[in-house]
């Protein structure tokens, strides 16, 4: 999978890109990941890629034409472009599982005030990580990132995700480690049992448990949407 990321901000993907498990799936060349900075893409003198919003109002809005234009140079027949956004489809696992499909994603990331509205018709999904306001699309892309390329064949083990949170509209079981005891907190007897079938069930009760108490719309709703 390759995977594009338009942003005005570059270095702010130094310390994601060269850290843990995205770094080894790069070195591993699992994934290839791209950070660019659209401003080459301005046709404008000094590079100029926003401008004051017509109709008046506060801040900055980012131009058609530096993002369009990237866009355009970068996609193909395989491309699924993604623009991060307040205002898309909340991000969920069923997302991330979905985007882990394609050849290739592209994600803008915005800044300051927002995009000019015109950019929406060149792009295929509008994703938002939430109902919260963040200054820039960067944390949002990294989060894209991160949530897909673990689920590439090779980047971690399987059974590491398959009982993730989300997976079957569940929350994931209870994990315990060493100590068995910890200032009187003890490891269920169930997991130093050794029976498997048993610790397998356990787990499997852990989670409908768990999910009823903390997330019971998991199980009320269809989250796979
Ligand atoms: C300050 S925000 C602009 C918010 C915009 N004025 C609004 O209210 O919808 C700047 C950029 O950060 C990114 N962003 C901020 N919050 C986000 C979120 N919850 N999900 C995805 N992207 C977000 C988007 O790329 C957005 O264009």
């Amino acid at each position: 999978m390759k995977i594009d990321i338009l942003t005005l901000f570059p270095n702010m993907f130094n310390g994601f890109l060269s850290e843990s498990i995205i770094k080894r799936a790069i070195n591993d060349k699992l994934v290839e990941i791209n950070i660019i900075d659209f401003r080459k893409y301005s046709p404008f003198k000094h590079n100029q890629v926003d401008d004051t919003p017509y109709g008046g109002g506060a801040g900055m809005v980012l131009m058609c034409e530096p993002v369009v234009r990237a866009i355009e140079d970068l996609k193909t027949d395989d491309s699924l472009v993604i623009l991060t956004c307040p205002q898309g489809k909340v991000y969920k696992q069923s997302v991330a599982k979905d985007l882990k499909k394609y050849k290739h994603l592209i994600i803008v990331c915005g800044h300051y005030e927002g995009y000019d509205e015109r950019i929406r018709n060149f792009v295929d999904l509008e994703l938002s990580i939430g109902d919260y306001i963040l200054t820039g699309g960067e944390i949002p892309a990294m989060a894209i990132t991160d949530s897909v390329v673990r689920l590439i064949d090779g980047v971690i083990k399987k059974d590491s995700y398959e009982d993730d949170s989300f997976t079957d509209n569940l929350l994931d079981y209870p994990t315990y480690t060493k100590p068995v005891d910890f200032r009187g907190l003890k490891v269920p007897d169930i997991l130093l049992s050794g029976n498997h079938q048993k610790i397998d069930e356990y787990r499997r009760l852990e989670q409908i448990k768990k999910t009823k108490e903390k997330r019971p719309d998991l199980m009320e709703n269809n989250n796979e949407d």
